[in-house]
């Protein structure tokens, strides 16, 4: 860890991505309006009907493809300059990587990877140019599922993020409803000294110590940078 700089931690969700034009889950047209949570992105939907669950995230990696980093991604990555940044992120995408940020915990895992069904420790990253996946395909000799985190299962890098949202000297919350548990929670291990903001356009209720900005991410961004 660098001792100089202080450590910024950013907590981001799905509104990160919107302007990139990614989809999040609960705003109106979210992905959850058109896609029953529970058949394509829990442990028993994919039990139930992997097929639907292969062609569902199918449709998200072609999504990713077509984006691109937006300003406030660019943004967070460029503070590594001044501060020791960590983004812990609920995202599957990979664009806060292709922005330049270079410590990232994705709680939720990874679109662009697969692993084994055997075998959770054999994670495959997918090639732009075959990023489609069925209950039929093989890589290194092995059925693979989703490198996601489904409703219904642990969360295993939970840990090591509270530990660095306890070390927090400021935190920023981006682009979530803070609905979703164990990451909703994260907040809560913030240290009493820590600084809190939260960028999101339509906010949830949080606590008073915490500074909203209520804009989008791009434009939040840059508020906040002016603020810190
Ligand atoms: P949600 O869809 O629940 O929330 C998206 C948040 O982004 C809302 O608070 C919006 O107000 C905000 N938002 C919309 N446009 C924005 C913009 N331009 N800039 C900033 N914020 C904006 O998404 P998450 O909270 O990320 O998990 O959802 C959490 C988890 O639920 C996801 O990781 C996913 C989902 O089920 C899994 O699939 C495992």
């Amino acid at each position: 860890m660098d001792t100089k700089k202080k450590k910024l931690v950013f907590l981001t969700g799905a509104g990160m991505s919107a302007e990139s034009g990614i989809r999040t889950f609960r705003d109106s047209n979210g992905l959850w309006e058109n896609y029953p949570v529970m058949d394509v992105a829990s442990a028993d939907g994919f039990a139930r009907n992997p097929k639907l669950v292969h062609q569902f995230y199918n449709m998200r990696r072609a999504d990713l493809l077509k984006a691109e980093p937006n300003e406030g991604h660019r943004l967070v990555a460029q503070l590594e300059k001044d501060y020791d940044v960590y983004v812990i992120t609920q995202n599957v995408d990979n664009l806060h990587e292709r922005a330049g940020s270079s410590k990232i915990i994705h709680l939720h895992g990874e679109l662009m990877k697969v692993r084994a069904l055997d075998d959770e420790s054999k994670v495959y990253e997918l090639k732009a140019g075959a990023i489609e996946t069925t209950p039929e395909t093989i890589i290194d000799g092995h059925h693979v599922r989703p490198h996601i985190v489904f409703f219904q299962e642990a969360v295993p890098m939970i840990e090591p993020a509270i530990e660095i949202v306890q070390q927090a000297d400021i935190i920023v919350v981006i682009g979530t409803s803070l609905v979703v548990y164990p990451a909703a929670s994260l907040l809560n291990f913030a240290s009493p000294t820590a600084q809190l903001f939260y960028i999101d356009p339509n906010p949830a209720i949080v606590p008073s110590r915490v500074t909203v900005i209520k804009k989008g991410a791009s434009e939040g961004m840059k508020e906040l940078i002016e603020r810190l």
